[in-house]
This record gives structure tokens, C-alpha cells and sequence, in this order.
């Protein structure tokens, strides 16, 4: 062995104690390197578009709809119900198939999560009649015996009072969920057209594509906090045909390969 070969390595490791001594070289040569792989990370996600890759059929909510979506945060909902249906066999024979990271890509705040004290509700849309979900809020157990939901009667006998519908939308569209210049400028008139039992469908459905609409809670004279809350559930899963959905997005991975 040469009498280099055995100094070098002690040179390299001098140099290293100088930086271990010294606090704040080692913290700046730290943060360097923290914030260079932080960068690489985090950086791509701003300019790929595909992050959610988009399916036919999401489309952001109703006014209506986000009036009882805001009720059902509001009541704490999500306390014992997720809206995410993972892929394993058990959940997708009870619920449907697994739910695509679209499906909730307009939920602020999003609703996934695994604690099922009540069953997941991500395709609970169309699975039951409005009378059935009128009735099992107001009363859980007069539907299912040993239910422990509790009771929300009280969402039939209050009026509902979306604040300003044209705002909400705004701050929806601010945080990035693509309402148009209309569909915000007839916030108003489409929550209440929505829950009208002599609403005109076809004009919504213009602009809010599978939007249903009709008196939910029973009473068509009123609009109440159950209607929009109803009308959020009976739409929950219904916008995306999940299986041409889940195809696409497969085939969309299958080029990429
Ligand atoms: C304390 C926990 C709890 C809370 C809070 C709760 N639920 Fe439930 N929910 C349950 C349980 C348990 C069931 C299953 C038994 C039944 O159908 O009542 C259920 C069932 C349901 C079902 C029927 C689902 C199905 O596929 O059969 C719907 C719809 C529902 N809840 C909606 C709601 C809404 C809307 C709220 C908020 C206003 C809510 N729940 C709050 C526990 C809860």
C-alpha cells in the first residue's frame, strides 16, 4: 500500500468533522438538501395535468346539492361515514365498485376514510326511494330496528338557508372546482329549481348534466334542509358509469406502459 492511499481517506474525514462541528454549516448544507428533495417531489404535481385523471360524467354539485353536503359536514355525518369504497372483494360486493380518485376530486372537504360505524354512502344514490331516506333520518329505528344512527328529525321543520348560493360557488371556483360564469350567476334560482316538483329538468340538466330534480322531503311547498340533504345522498355515485370509467382509465394505463 502507497503512502497515499491510506492518507486520503483521513483527509476526507477531516473535512467532514469540520462540517459536524459546526452547527450552522450543517444545518444550511441540511436545509439544502431537504429543499432540493422536497422540490423534486413536489414540483411535478403543479404542472401534470393527470394527477386525477378525469372520467366522463364528474361534474361539480348542484347548488342544491352543496347546500346538503354542507349540511351533511355540518351535522358530522362522516363521524360514522366514509365516501370511499376500497378495492378489496368484501367492500366492492356491499357497496359497488371501488370509488376513482375523480369521483371526489369537487369535495371540499373530501369524505374519505375507513371508519364505518354506518356503512360507506360513496353509491348510496339511487339505492333507496326519498321517502326511505326521509323517514330513516327522521327516525333511524322505524326503518332499521337495531340502527344507532341517531335522529334527525329536525331537518324537515327548518327552512333552508343557504346563505348567498352565487358566494359559496365563487368560493368553490376560487379553491379550483370549475363552476361557470352561469351556473354561479343562477346559483340562486337553481337551488330553488331544483327542489321544485314543477321544475323545468331539462334546464338544469343543461347546465348540471344527471342533476334530479323534484320535491325530495314531501313537502313541495316548503324547501327544507332534509330536501337538500336528500337530494346530496340520491346523487352520491350516480354521476360517473363507473365500469366505462374504470375501463378507460385501465386502458389509459395499459398505453402508458
Ligand atoms: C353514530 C353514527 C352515525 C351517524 C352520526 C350517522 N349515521 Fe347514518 N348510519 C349509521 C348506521 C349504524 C347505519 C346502518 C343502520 C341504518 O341503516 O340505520 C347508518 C345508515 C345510514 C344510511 C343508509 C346506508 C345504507 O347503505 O343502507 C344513510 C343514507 C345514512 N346513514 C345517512 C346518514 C346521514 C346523512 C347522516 C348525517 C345527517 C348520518 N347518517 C349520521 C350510523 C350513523
Amino acid at each position: 500500500m502507497t503512502a497515499n492511499a491510506t492518507d486520503a481517506p483521513k483527509e476526507d474525514w477531516r473535512r467532514h468533522k469540520k462540517m459536524e462541528r459546526n452547527v450552522a454549516l450543517f444545518g444550511l448544507a441540511a436545509f439544502a438538501a431537504v429543499t432540493i428533495g422536497g422540490i423534486v417531489e413536489i414540483a411535478p404535481l403543479f404542472w401534470i395535468d393527470n394527477t386525477i385523471e378525469k372520467v366522463d360524467g364528474m361534474r361539480p354539485y348542484t347548488p342544491l346539492e352543496q347546500a346538503g353536503r354542507d349540511i351533511y359536514v355540518r351535522e358530522g355525518c362522516y363521524v360514522c361515514h366514509s365516501q370511499m369504497i376500497r378495492p378489496f372483494r368484501d367492500e366492492v360486493e356491499r357497496y359497488g365498485h371501488y370509488s376513482l380518485a375523480a369521483e371526489s376530486m369537487y369535495d371540499r372537504p373530501f369524505q374519505w376514510g375507513s371508519k364505518r360505524t354506518g356503512p360507506d354512502l360513496a353509491r348510496v344514490g339511487g339505492r333507496y326511494s326519498d321517502e326511505w331516506h326521509v323517514q330513516h333520518l327522521k327516525d333511524p329505528r322505524a326503518v332499521v330496528p337495531e340502527s344507532v344512527m341517531p335522529t334527525y328529525a329536525f331537518l324537515a321543520d327548518r327552512d333552508l338557508d343557504a346563505g348567498d348560493p352565487s358566494a359559496t360557488l365563487t368560493a368553490l371556483y376560487r379553491a379550483g372546482t370549475p363552476y361557470t360564469k352561469e351556473q354561479i350567476a343562477k346559483a340562486d334560482a337553481d337551488l330553488r329549481l331544483q327542489a321544485d316538483p314543477m321544475g323545468d329538468a331539462a334546464d338544469l340538466n343543461k347546465r348540471y348534466p344527471k342533476a334530479q330534480v323534484r320535491d325530495f322531503d314531501g313537502k313541495p311547498d316548503r324547501l327544507t334542509e332534509m330536501d337538500a340533504l336528500v337530494a346530496y345522498l340520491q346523487m352520491l355515485g350516480t354521476l360517473v358509469d363507473v365500469n366505462s370509467a374504470a375501463a378507460q382509465e385501465d386502458l389509459a394505463k395499459e398505453k402508458g406502459r
